[in-house]
C-alpha cells in the first residue's frame, strides 16, 4: 500500500494531481489536504466537495490563527516587502507544506505531493519544506511538463468539471490576494477593474476620509481605535475599510526566484496600513544604528520568505534579531486612510527616543555643537583642499 498526502487547493492543477497521482505514479491511497489561510469561503466550500469526491481521505484544517501569529506577525515586525510586494502568497506556502507534512508523518505516508508548475515561486517554497520531511517529494503537474490545455482535457476525461473557465490565476489569503495570468502576461496590459475584488478604485473610493488608531505591542498590532482586538478580525477589519478607501493596490514587475520577470497585481489593504504604522512607530523608538541595520535584516528576512526558504538557520537568526528589537516597538499610531492613500498622522510610544532637548522654543547653550561641526565635515574639506586644482 503506498500512500501520498496532497497539497489540495480545489483548483484544477491539484485536482488533476489526484487521478495522476493514482494511475500515472501508482499510489494506492490519497489524502487530499487543504490548508484553510483565509481564502474566501465560497472556494473553500467548492474544493472540500470536489475533494471528498475525488481523494480517499479529504482534511480540511483550519490554520488562520497559526497563520496570523507565526507567520503574518513576524512578517510585520520584519517590515514584509519583496520588490514592493508584501509576500501575501509566500507567507503562506510554507505553512501550507508544513500542516501536509504533519498529516503525512500521522498518517504513515510515504509521499508529499503539490500541483505547481515548473515556472513559478510556489513549487520551490513547496518542495524546501517538504523536502526536509525525508519523504519523496512529488509534483506532478511539473515532471510531466503539462500544458493548460493538456491540463483540462485530462480533467475532462475523468469527470473533473470546472464550471467557469477562470480568466485569472489568483491566490487569495488574509493577508493578500495575488492575481496574475492571461492577458497580465502582457505587461502594457491595462488591468479591467473587474479584476480587483477588495479595494476600490480612488475615483470610487468613499468621500470622506478615515481617521484611525491602531495599537502596537512588541512589534505588533493589538488594538484598533482603542479596542483590543485578535490578530485576525483586526487584519479583516482593516482589509475591509483599507479597501472601502482604495488603500493596498500593487501593478508591478517583479523578478521571480527563477529569474524572470513577471507582471502581478496584488490587493492588500490591512498589509499596508499595519506595515505604514509599524515601519512608522520603528522611527520613533528605535536608534538610527537600528534602524539602518535592520532594514538589511528585513531585506534579506524578505528575500528569504520570497524564495521559500524559511528552514535555513539565517531565517531563525533574523527572527531573534528582529524581536530583540521589538521589545520597544509599543505605542499608538493615528493614520489617515484617503483616496488611495495610507498615512500616519500621528504617533505616540513610552519608548519613544524623541526629546523635546532640541526644539526651537528652548533657551539653551549651542556652543557645545560647534567643536562636533568642525570636525564633521573633515574628510570632505581635505579631500577639496588637496583636489581643488
Ligand atoms: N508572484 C507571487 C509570488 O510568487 C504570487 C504568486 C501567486 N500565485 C498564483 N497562483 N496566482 O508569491
Amino acid at each position: 500500500m503506498k500512500k501520498v498526502v496532497l497539497a489540495y487547493s480545489g483548483g484544477l492543477d491539484t485536482s488533476i494531481c489526484i487521478p495522476l497521482l493514482k494511475e500515472h505514479y501508482g499510489y494506492d491511497e490519497l489524502i487530499a489536504v487543504i490548508v484553510d489561510v483565509g481564502q474566501p469561503e465560497e472556494d473553500l466550500k467548492a474544493a472540500t466537495e470536489r475533494g471528498e469526491e475525488l481523494s480517499d481521505l479529504y482534511k480540511l484544517i483550519d490554520a488562520k490563527a497559526e497563520f496570523v501569529q507565526d507567520y503574518i506577525f513576524p512578517l510585520i515586525k520584519a517590515n514584509g516587502n519583496y520588490e514592493g510586494y508584501v509576500l501575501g502568497t509566500a507567507i503562506a506556502r510554507p505553512l501550507i507544506a508544513k500542516k501536509v507534512v504533519e498529516v503525512a508523518k500521522g498518517e504513515d505516508a510515504d509521499a508529499v505531493a503539490h500541483g505547481c508548475t515548473g515556472k513559478g515561486n510556489d513549487q520551490l517554497r513547496f518542495d524546501a519544506v517538504f523536502r526536509t520531511s525525508g519523504l519523496e517529494v512529488i509534483a506532478p503537474v511539473r515532471e510531466m511538463s503539462l500544458t493548460r490545455e493538456e491540463e483540462k482535457l485530462y480533467a475532462s476525461e475523468h469527470g473533473i468539471s470546472f464550471e467557469s473557465e477562470k480568466r485569472w490565476s489568483i491566490d487569495e489569503n488574509i493577508w493578500g490576494r495575488s492575481i496574475e495570468g492571461s492577458e497580465l502576461e502582457d505587461p502594457s496590459f491595462f488591468p479591467p477593474e473587474e479584476i480587483y475584488k477588495w479595494t476600490s478604485s480612488v475615483a470610487n473610493a468613499s468621500k470622506e476620509a478615515a481617521i484611525m488608531e491602531i495599537g502596537f505591542e512588541y512589534g505588533v498590532p493589538v488594538s484598533l481605535n482603542g479596542t483590543e482586538m485578535d490578530g485576525i478580525s483586526l487584519i479583516k477589519k482593516l482589509n475591509d475599510v483599507g479597501g472601502k478607501h482604495g488603500v493596498g493596490r500593487t501593478d508591478m514587475i517583479e523578478d521571480r526566484v527563477l529569474g524572470f520577470k513577471s507582471r502581478e497585481i496584488y490587493e492588500h489593504p490591512a498589509a499596508t496600513i499595519l506595515l505604514e504604522a509599524h515601519r512608522d512607530l520603528e522611527q520613533l523608538v528605535l536608534t538610527r544604528h537600528e534602524l539602518r541595520f535592520k532594514d538589511f535584516v528585513d531585506r534579506t528576512w524578505s528575500e528569504l520568505v520570497y524564495q521559500g526558504l524559511v528552514m535555513d538557520p539565517l531565517f531563525e537568526g533574523l527572527n531573534a534579531f528582529v524581536d530583540k528589537t521589538q521589545g520597544r516597538v509599543n505605542g499608538t499610531v493615528h493614520m489617515k486612510l484617503e483616496k488611495g492613500a495610507a498615512r500616519v498622522i500621528g504617533r505616540e510610544s513610552p519608548n519613544a527616543l524623541y526629546t523635546k532637548d532640541v526644539s526651537f522654543d528652548v533657551k539653551q547653550e549651542q556652543r557645545g555643537a560647534e567643536g562636533f561641526s568642525l570636525y564633521h565635515g573633515f574628510q570632505s574639506s581635505v579631500f577639496r583642499k588637496r583636489y581643488s586644482d
